[in-house]
């Protein structure tokens, strides 16, 4: 299957770093992701992940190489890219004063979708990620993990090409990321969407990731880990072991400057 996000060569300078000269964030990333695909994007601190992200959604566009996305380029096809590709952030980002339904289906609002049509795709979702009986509350009525739940719902919602997950689960306790991550995982598979998952967190991209890449600073892609063979053998446990000693040492054997 071809690839839905395909990333050659990017490079990122920007005018000015901190001593006032250009300072290179992404030296140079280069990567695809086909549908159904999890590719989770891991590093250091500063190692360039939120300017890959910026570079991904279209808000800051490259400095040399090419983005595509579903055939667009994100920056310059900025307005084609509407529900094609879909983000969840570390907060939840919802609009305080919206209900949850009304949250949830914004993208179809924005899209023209007919205020039925939009309440009843909205709903199907919300009920994906748990939350039936939930439509009419507000934010502020709802735990973290049911807001990121609804902020879930409405990256889908849209039947997105691509889901960015941007340490979508660093908020939440550990047993209700690990849930979250596993009900993210059962939408992926059943939508086929392409899914990028950036993260500094190494048990998250094991447990999400069809394959890992590890990004050294500046970034650029310095191991790839394929995860989705090893996953079906009876000594998972112990692979997944070796994998993440493997991550571990190639993210810390990178100088931190
Ligand atoms: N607009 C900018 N101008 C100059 N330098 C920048 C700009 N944005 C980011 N940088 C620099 O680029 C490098 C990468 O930053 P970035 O925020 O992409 O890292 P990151 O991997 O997301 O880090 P973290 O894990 O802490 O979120 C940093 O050294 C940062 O100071
Ligand atoms: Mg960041």
């Amino acid at each position: 299957m071809g690839a839905v996000v395909d990333v050659q060569s990017v490079r990122k300078v920007f005018g000015s770093g901190l001593d006032g000269n250009p300072f290179t964030a992404v030296k140079d990333v280069t990567f695809t992701v086909a549908a159904g695909e999890v590719v989770c994007i891991c590093g250091k601190t500063g190692c360039g992940k939120s300017t890959l992200v910026n570079m991904l959604l279209g808000i800051d566009p490259p400095s040399e190489g090419t983005i595509r996305i579903d055939g667009l380029s994100p920056s310059a096809d900025f307005m084609k890219m509407r529900g094609k590709l879909a983000a969840v952030f570390q907060t939840d980002r919802l609009l305080p004063w919206r209900s949850v339904i009304d949250n949830a289906a914004i993208g179809l609002e924005v899209a023209g979708v007919a205020k039925e049509d939009r309440y009843a795709q909205a709903r199907v979702w919300l009920t994906k990620v748990g939350l039936t009986g939930w439509e009419h509350a507000y934010p502020h009525q709802l735990s973290g993990g049911m807001r990121q739940r609804v902020a879930i719902a409405r990256a889908f919602v849209t039947n997105p090409k691509v889901i960015l997950l941007d340490e979508a689960f660093g908020h939440l306790d550990e047993v209700t990321a690990h849930k979250l991550r596993q009900d993210c995982m059962a939408l992926i598979n059943e939508s086929q969407t392409a899914a990028i998952v950036v993260t500094h967190n190494i048990t998250e991209a094991l447990e999400l990731g069809t394959r890992v890449l590890v990004l050294g600073k500046p970034a650029r892609v310095i191991s790839t880990h394929e995860l989705v063979d090893i996953r079906k053998r009876p000594d998972w446990a112990i692979q997944r072991d070796r994998v993440r000693s493997d991550i571990f040492r190639n993210i810390d054997s990178e100088s931190f400057g």
